[in-house]
């Protein structure tokens, strides 16, 4: 009998497949969850099951700011959270808020191959514009704001996913200067904001807004579990009100109230934060050993050790295709994802994307073993 699929990637036992991007599932703190749902389920709870505010629960919204004041060490205010089912989710009302189909947007080159998905489904004209170790080039970035007057712009500004690399601070005020000046939006999708090991990268770009177009969005699935569908927008008030305004949030309400209320006591117990201690140590070493074992076993690649996030970011030689590697890789029962998926403009053909989240270090170690293979 074949087997049940419960989750969104299933690997067989035999293969380390270091393109994967998701979490250890060693790492999902049940035990944790577990605590943090019968300490809010109980009779004088009853309204956590209730349909919930369409901003998200005042209570969440209050422990959240809370706890991501004491994270950026800048004070963020529960009035400029909106409640979402994940940055996944986040983008995709972006897009059918803020978009028409054929509108243009500009996204980083590379960019998160997933995101380009949502765009297309929204028949959004993009447009790539590349980036460095200090993330979007500025003077690129305003050749195609003039040429294309984008809806908004996509940055990852944060360890970057594939990149790893992250916006400069004066980067960053030129940035929201521009947005003042062409008139978009800034889509900061910051997933991995919280996830720093080596280095502590400037706060939210909303937390430093004064444009009033600033969508910074964060996400508890990289920080606790992907399986709650839970996130945020930060973003100027006036912002948020346009969100508010959905007949899809007046039907139903508010998103994922009831993890909310789980996600809350999570973090009033200070389990989220121990858990994120936790994670950073863990992340940290696991880079460490997999950088190690790359510059060992596959000198051919270049790449430079992440300070944070999910990725590593490999440069092969210029005449190497990636995609031809994979099947090689594969019958040595490992894997990776090649650059031309994160590309918008059927590019970076000699990049791969490997991530060090899925496997424990022992494993990583295992994999780059394999992986070597895939040149001589
Ligand atoms: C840059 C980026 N954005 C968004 C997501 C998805 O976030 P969520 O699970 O909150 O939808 C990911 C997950 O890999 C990601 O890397």
């Amino acid at each position: 009998m074949s087997e049940i699929q419960i989750t969104q990637v299933s690997v067989p036992e035999d293969v380390i497949h270091l393109g994967i991007g998701q979490p250890d599932e060693n790492l999902l703190p049940v035990d944790k969850m577990a605590l943090a749902a019968s300490h809010c389920l109980n009779p004088k709870n009853r309204k956590i099951l209730q349909y919930g505010r369409q901003q998200g629960d005042g209570n969440f919204r209050t422990s959240l700011a809370r706890f991501l004041t004491h994270e950026y060490d800048v004070t963020v205010n529960p009035e400029h959270l909106f409640i979402t089912a994940g940055t996944s989710q986040a983008l995709d009302l972006i897009c059918a808020l803020f978009t028409r189909p054929g509108d243009t947007i500009i996204v980083e080159e590379p960019s998160y191959f997933l995101a380009l998905h949502i765009f297309a489904d929204y028949q959004l004209n993009i447009i790539g514009t590349p980036i460095d170790h200090d993330g979007l080039i500025i003077e690129a970035l305003e050749e195609r704001l003039e040429k294309y007057k984008p809806a908004f712009v996509y940055t990852i500004p944060v360890f970057h996913n594939p990149a790893g690399v992250t916006l400069s601070a004066a980067r960053r005020e030129h940035l929201i200067r521009l947005s003042q000046k062409h008139d978009f939006m800034i889509v900061a999708d910051e997933v991995y904001q919280l996830l720093a090991y080596t280095r502590t990268p400037p706060p939210p770009l909303a937390t430093n807004d004064s444009s009033g177009r600033v969508l910074s969005l964060g996400s508890f699935s990289k920080i606790l579990a992907p399986g709650l569908r839970l996130g945020w927008i930060q973003a100027d008030p006036a912002l948020i009100k346009r969100f508010l305004i959905r007949g899809y949030l007046n039907s139903g309400g508010g998103l994922n109230p009831f993890v909310s209320s789980v996600v809350n006591s999570m973090i009033e117990l200070g389990l989220q934060k121990e858990h994120l201690h936790h994670l950073r140590n863990v992340y940290r070493e696991r880079i460490q050993a997999m950088s190690q074992a790359l510059r060992l076993k596959m000198p051919f690649l270049k790449f430079s050790e992440p300070h944070g996030g999910y990725f590593l970011w490999c440069q092969l030689p210029d005449d190497v295709d990636a995609e031809d590697l994979l099947a090689i890789a594969e019958t040595h029962k490992t894997g990776f994802q090649p650059g031309v998926r994160f590309s918008s403009e059927n590019a970076l053909h000699n990049y791969l994307r490997l991530s060090f989240a899925y496997y424990a270090t022992d494993k990583l170690v295992q994999g780059v073993e394999r992986l070597r293979h895939i040149y001589q």
